[in-house]
């Protein structure tokens, strides 16, 4: 806290494509995609004219015991969207929103079907599912969450695989540590266990942690083999971010319940969904005397805002789809990133897929810089400099472009962040071994 608050504040005022403006007139190419949410950029006409279409018919209306059109029609095509047999819809505002309530709806499934036992929850190492009490018990998110473990429940956690790939092409792919370990816990507790949460392909908060292909949908499949539901939170890989609209359905996989949010509206508003099968559903129904119900519930669920833009998101991404637009710009990004950063003198690791990457910085000849250095954060900074907005993690940089950007944009964000990195490490290196 103490460092942005040093920082001259950078006021954001305005926003077009990929490209933010400050209130002082500088423009920025947005390289966080405002938070890993933006699809089709800012200021977009499209999405604009169905807010504004919307805008004119009801701001709000509350989906608890109603109903609007535009919820209504977001949930038929989310369900079109999702494999087969993930029919209904529940609406939230935000990402850990939608995995507290996949996680609720799985502890109560099992109560009504007499198994309260079944209370446990199996994550992947690393994972990051959102920072509310819920979302933090179950991921395994470092310093970010470790003081609050006393508030949490406890869960399991078992290995990430190893992948290593670039250029498009899998170099080093290993899950059979991965999977054994989940296969012990499971035949140890899924008689105790209701369910397991992995973000599939990508892990990004842990610094874009790769996952081999097929990986997903062996841990779906060990899990339904065990009798454990499967959660995939797709909060951040969803809508495009990896090329294809949903990573469940390209692997193949159907989860018990699938967590939406950041790209559902194009990171125009706050808007989360979890999806869940049919049969799931039809546990919770009964008479009002038997408690069947999911009782839970947000005041601006399913806002019909978000919902007609989200609808018209998806419009536009089903278009880019059926052209193979995302493959193609994900491919151009990745050449370019491999051939600024692959075999740059500080940079130890680059891992990218779809239009996401991690560039783990370090000092030339190797080793690790000291914790205070704050060797991204600076870079980050300088970035700044060259028109570029970009967020640390320790000692990486993510870039994690708006989807919409053109070959030439994406060019800038590599170009300007190797600017930014060539700045500031080589003196900062001599910098750093004086202090
Ligand atoms: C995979 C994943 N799940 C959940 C969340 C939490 O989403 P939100 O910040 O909207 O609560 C995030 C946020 O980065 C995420 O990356």
């Amino acid at each position: 806290m103490q460092e942005y608050w040093e920082q001259p504040p950078l006021v954001i005022a305005s926003g077009q494509g990929g490209w933010l403006t400050d209130v002082e007139g500088r423009t920025y190419l947005d390289g966080n995609a405002s938070i890993w949410t933006n699809v089709h950029g800012h200021n977009d006409p499209d999405l604009n004219a169905a807010l504004q279409r919307q805008l004119g018919r009801v701001a709000h209306a509350t989906m608890l015991g109603l109903a609007h059109e535009p919820g209504a029609a977001l949930a038929a095509e989310l369900a079109r969207l999702a494999p087969e047999g993930l029919s209904r819809v529940f609406f939230t505002d935000n990402g850990a929103g939608a995995v507290e309530v996949a996680l609720k709806m799985s502890f109560q499934y099992w109560q009504l079907e007499g198994r309260p036992e079944k209370r446990g929850v199996i994550g992947l190492a690393g994972g990051y599912h959102g920072d509310t009490i819920g979302t933090m018990a179950v991921g395994d998110s470092g310093f970010f969450h470790e003081r609050f473990r006393a508030w949490g429940f406890p869960a399991d956690h078992f290995p990430a695989p190893i992948c290593r790939e670039w250029a498009g092409v899998v170099h080093e792919a290993d899950a059979r540590e991965s999977l054994a370990a989940l296969e012990a816990l499971l035949r140890e507790k899924a008689d105790r266990t209701a369910c397991l949460i992995l973000e599939p392909s990508v892990q990004g908060a842990a610094g874009m942690r790769l996952q081999p292909p097929g990986f997903a949908r062996s841990v779906a499949a060990l899990c339904r083999q065990y009798g454990v539901h499967v959660i995939f939170d797709e909060v951040f890989v969803g809508f495009g971010r990896l090329g294809p609209l949903l990573v469940c359905a390209e692997e193949g996989v159907t989860p018990d319940f699938l967590c939406l949010a950041k790209g559902l509206t194009g990171g125009y508003l706050p808007l989360a969904a979890t999806l869940a099968r049919e049969d799931i559903f039809k546990t919770f129904l009964g008479s009002y005397e038997s408690r069947r119900a999911f009782f839970h519930g947000h005041t601006f669920t399913g806002n019909p805002l978000a919902a007609a833009v989200a609808l018209e998101n998806i419009r536009k991404l089903r278009e880019w789809d059926d052209a193979g637009a995302l493959p193609a710009r994900a491919a151009c990004f990745g050449r370019l990133l491999e051939a600024a950063f692959a075999a740059h003198p500080h940079v130890r690791e680059l891992r990218h897929r779809g239009l996401t990457a991690a560039i783990d910085l370090m000092p030339a000849g190797g080793g690790e810089y000291p914790v205070a250095a704050r060797a991204a954060l600076r870079v980050c900074l300088r970035a700044r400099d060259h028109g570029l907005l970009l967020r640390p993690l320790g000692d990486s940089l993510l870039l994690v472009p708006p989807l919409c950007l053109s070959e030439p944009e994406l060019g800038e964000l590599v170009s300007r962040t190797l600017r930014a990195i060539d700045d500031v490490l080589p003196d900062f290196q001599s910098h750093a071994q004086r202090s």
